[in-house]
């Protein structure tokens, strides 16, 4: 598995691989994998010929007082975890190497941007979007390997390729959790034993959300009161956002129709978790 570190080195080896004839599959990530990631890496790995994993905790999606200097990192450990499913490159960037002196160009998706993750979290849109259009420009990929726990994220990206006409697939895959339904996250390793226990009330929100619209509820604002209800029974759980809106285009909902999906953001302490599930109505 090759390591690369700047952009001449990824594209020489996105470059070969073309020559080869190879298709390119590339997974974005921060790092600190997990089972998550892995399932995102073994998808690239059946469908392209070659596997791109990008590494790299990209502080322009992060707020001022938000966790980039405690973000987790173990590189030694992801490496090894890349190579075992079969990653043929990883492309871990410094800071210098993705925003040089002088770096004055954002991509931002409007409108979509301006709710859940993106009202408590202002830029981080922006950033994301940001970076994985340098990262798709850099690696030039066929397909793009996200998760479905980042629902919006998803959303915004695929209307940024579709928007700008980029040219590859996004792959969106399904969210991989804990035995207990915790969806799995690099932060979750934030949680002390009792936050870790009650963070269960998440999934289990999410649970009978989807249980009482298979009974016929059909109303956001009672959907939605089951939801918060539940999660404030959970101890020192504080919520964020529980919102039902539509997919793909995130509007706001009175009576739920269509493809929908059910998000939140919840904190435990300095932790904040985000889960969603999408449903056909
Ligand atoms: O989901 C993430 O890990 C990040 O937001 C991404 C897509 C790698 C961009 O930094």
């Amino acid at each position: 598995m090759l390591i690369c570190r700047t952009g001449a080195e990824i594209r020489d080896f996105v470059r070969q691989a073309r020559a080869a004839g190879k298709t390119v599959g590339l997974v974005p990530t921060m790092g600190y994998f997990h089972e998550g990631h892995l399932s995102l890496m073994r998808e690239a790995r059946k469908s392209c010929a070659a596997v791109v994993v990008s590494l790299y905790v990209n502080p322009m999606q992060f707020g001022p007082r938000e966790d980039l200097a405690r973000y987790p990192k173990d590189f030694g450990r992801d490496c090894a975890m890349a190579r075992q499913v079969g990653v043929d490159a990883i492309f871990a960037p410094s800071d210098r190497e993705m925003y040089p002196d002088g770096f004055s160009t954002c991509v931002e998706v409007t409108g979509m941007t301006d709710k859940l993750c993106g009202l408590s979290r202002p830029g981080h849109f922006r950033g994301v979007t940001t970076v994985v259009a340098k990262l798709f420009n850099l690696v030039t990929p066929d397909q793009a390997f996200f998760g479905r726990k980042d629902a919006q994220q998803a959303l915004v990206i695929e209307r940024m390729v579709r928007d700008l006409n980029m040219g590859l697939e996004v792959v969106t895959l399904p969210t991989v959790r804990e035995e207990d339904g915790l969806a799995m996250s690099s932060r979750n390793i934030y949680l002390d034993p009792g936050q870790r226990r009650e963070a269960t009330v998440l999934y289990r929100s999410l649970r009978a959300f989807r249980e009482a619209v298979k009974r016929g509820e059909r109303d956001a604002g009672r959907l939605r009161g089951i939801m918060v209800d539940m999660i404030a029974g959970a101890r020192g759980a504080g919520i964020e956002y529980v919102e039902i809106l539509s997919v793909p285009d995130l509007q706001p909902l009175e009576v739920i129709n269509g493809r929908v999906v059910a998000a939140l953001a919840v904190r435990f302490g300095k932790t904040r978790l985000i889960d969603n599930t999408v449903m056909e109505v």
